[in-house]
């Protein structure tokens, strides 16, 4: 089976290239999974975001650090739960950090979100220990697992790969909005890519307007940060599970303009 996993979705430009991947099928993927965290004008979804990207079909959401930018993701939280926060979150928050989805050909899968803790915030726990608690109470509701790992340093991602190879199907990056080219599987059959990538403006620094953030970087001072317009790109990494044993068997990572 196929699961398609999308990176950071971005703003306007974002949400469009979901719809015009919906409508081609998303590459034959059996159930999809998107990092959501930047759909909303680039910081957060709101619960308007969250409805108009859900008719898109994708079959569970994961977020990461922007979780708490819009305030009414309490409500999208409450009455869905296809839609993730990262888990090892410190204190009793809203919302879940694992959920179980249904693929189309009936496999369960596990989906775990988990925050790394090299220059990221909010502050999280021992993302590593927390996976070891998520996989355990998941282990019985579903077939196979996958992560998102939304995390800033490449080391602490490739680290969480090695970590979980052979207990997880998939270990999939997020959060730099650069993908990689670093897609395999690992020696105990775990599928594993380092940054998904972003799915959002292609002309644009990390999603923004580029002469908004040029400023920044050159005078110092700039406009407030923007989301950029204009042609649109996907990236996300397809992998193949064989679904009795959970793993891995090929890993194709997707990078498309528009
Ligand atoms: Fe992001
Ligand atoms: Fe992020």
């Amino acid at each position: 089976m196929k699961i398609l996993m999308i990176g950071d979705v971005f703003g306007r430009v974002g949400r469009d290239m979901l719809f015009e991947y919906s409508e081609r099928g998303f590459f034959g993927a059996d159930a999809v999974i998107a990092n959501i965290e930047n759909a909303a004008h680039g910081r957060g979804v709101t619960k308007n975001v969250y409805d108009e990207i859900s008719k898109t079909g994708i079959d569970a959401f994961t977020l990461g650090n922007h979780v708490w930018n819009c305030p009414d993701i309490v409500n999208v939280f409450r009455y869905n739960d296809n839609i993730i926060r990262p888990y090892n979150l410190e204190g009793d928050l809203p919302g879940s950090g694992t959920t179980v989805i249904k693929a189309k050909n009936g496999v369960r899968i596990g989906v775990i979100n988990l925050l790394g803790r090299v220059n990221v915030q909010p502050y999280s726990t021992n993302p590593f220990l927390a996976a070891d608690k998520a996989i355990e109470s998941l282990k019985s509701k579903c077939d196979i697992i996958t992560v998102d790992f939304h995390a800033e340093a490449t080391s602490e991602k490739q680290a969480m790969g090695y970590y979980l190879d052979g207990r997880v199907s998939v270990v999939a990056g997020t959060h730099t909005h650069v993908q990689t080219a670093d897609e395999k599987i690992l020696a105990k059959g775990t599928g594993y890519i380092t940054d998904l990538g972003m799915t959002g403006p292609a002309v644009s620094v990390l999603g923004m307007d580029k002469n908004i953030i040029l400023d920044s970087f050159i005078k110092g001072y700039s406009k407030r940060f923007e989301p950029a317009t204009g042609n649109g790109q996907f990236n996300a990494a397809m992998f193949e599970i064989d679904e009795t044993s959970g793993k891995c068997t090929a890993v194709e990572r997707i990078n498309m303009n528009l």
